[in-house]
């Protein structure tokens, strides 16, 4: 008899797998068939339930770094931080999934929504609670090492990490603008562009929300190079 084919939990039912992972709970969280006011209710809960599980993930992740930061290890802060940005490519990967329903049959999903919005979704509220922590921790690295953000940008060789701490931070701001640009398409696909939400809120406001940032300065200390290039760089 092979030994590891045996459960070790086997007195919580179940194989390992199953006792472990929580199958049983995790696969009963979603609306079943005979509560359905329309089939693709199942399509439209496991895109947003996984997309709570990777932002909870990413959060996580972010706060892991937050703390490597202050201990100042910069390069682990960069591994855990990759990871998050990670986790909002994939939320963003699954978002065309939501496009496969028609538009008219979304009409049905959306009336067992009540007044569920995204605005009060956990996983970007807590997000953007990380984030911030993050860019102040940004700012009191860039602080103690003394250095404003354009002098890091100049001074790469001397500042490895910080400047990939810096990067990290654009990646991430970045990837939410991407997540927002696509959500918004989607949106559009499917109830149109001059309505408003659950909530009432118009997706004019929704479309705006695009490209706000995390941190303006690490764009615009681009503007302040190539500023500095046209003054100092001789150009042919
Ligand atoms: C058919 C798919 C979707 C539609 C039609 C849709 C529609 C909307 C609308 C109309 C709003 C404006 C607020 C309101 O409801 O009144 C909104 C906001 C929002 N939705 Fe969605 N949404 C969809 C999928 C998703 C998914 C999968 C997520 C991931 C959790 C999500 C997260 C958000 C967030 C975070 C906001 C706040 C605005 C922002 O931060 O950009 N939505 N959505």
């Amino acid at each position: 008899m092979n030994e590891l084919r045996e459960p070790k939990f086997a007195d919580e039912g179940g194989s390992d797998y199953e006792v472990y992972i929580r199958t049983d709970e995790l696969l009963a969280l979603q609306p079943e068939p005979d509560t359905w006011k329309h089939r693709d209710e199942l399509l439209f809960t496991v895109v947003h339930q996984s997309s709570e599980l990777w932002l909870k993930l990413a959060v996580a992740e972010i706060d892991h770094a937050l703390l490597n930061i202050a201990q100042e290890k910069i390069q682990a802060a960069c591994r855990y931080l990759a990871r998050a940005r990670d986790c909002i490519h994939y939320t963003t990967s699954q978002l065309p999934m939501l496009e496969k329903m028609t538009p008219w049959d979304y009409q049905h999903v959306r009336t067992a929504l009540g007044h569920g919005s995204g605005f009060d979704s956990p996983g970007f509220r807590n997000l953007r609670i990380s984030l911030k922590n993050l860019v102040d921790s940004m700012r009191g690295a860039l602080a103690g090492a003394n250095l404003t953000l354009e002098e890091l940008y100049l001074s790469v060789d001397e500042n490895e990490a910080l400047y990939s701490l810096a990067e990290l931070l654009v990646d991430l701001d970045e990837e939410l603008m991407i997540w927002r640009s696509v959500h918004v398409k989607v949106i559009e696909r499917t109830i149109g562009g001059t309505v408003s939400g659950t909530q009432g809120t118009p997706v004019e406001v929704v479309r705006n929300l695009r490209d706000r940032s995390i941190m303006d300065e690490l764009w615009e200390v681009r503007d302040d190079l190539t500023g500095r290039a046209d003054r100092e760089l001789a150009t042919d």
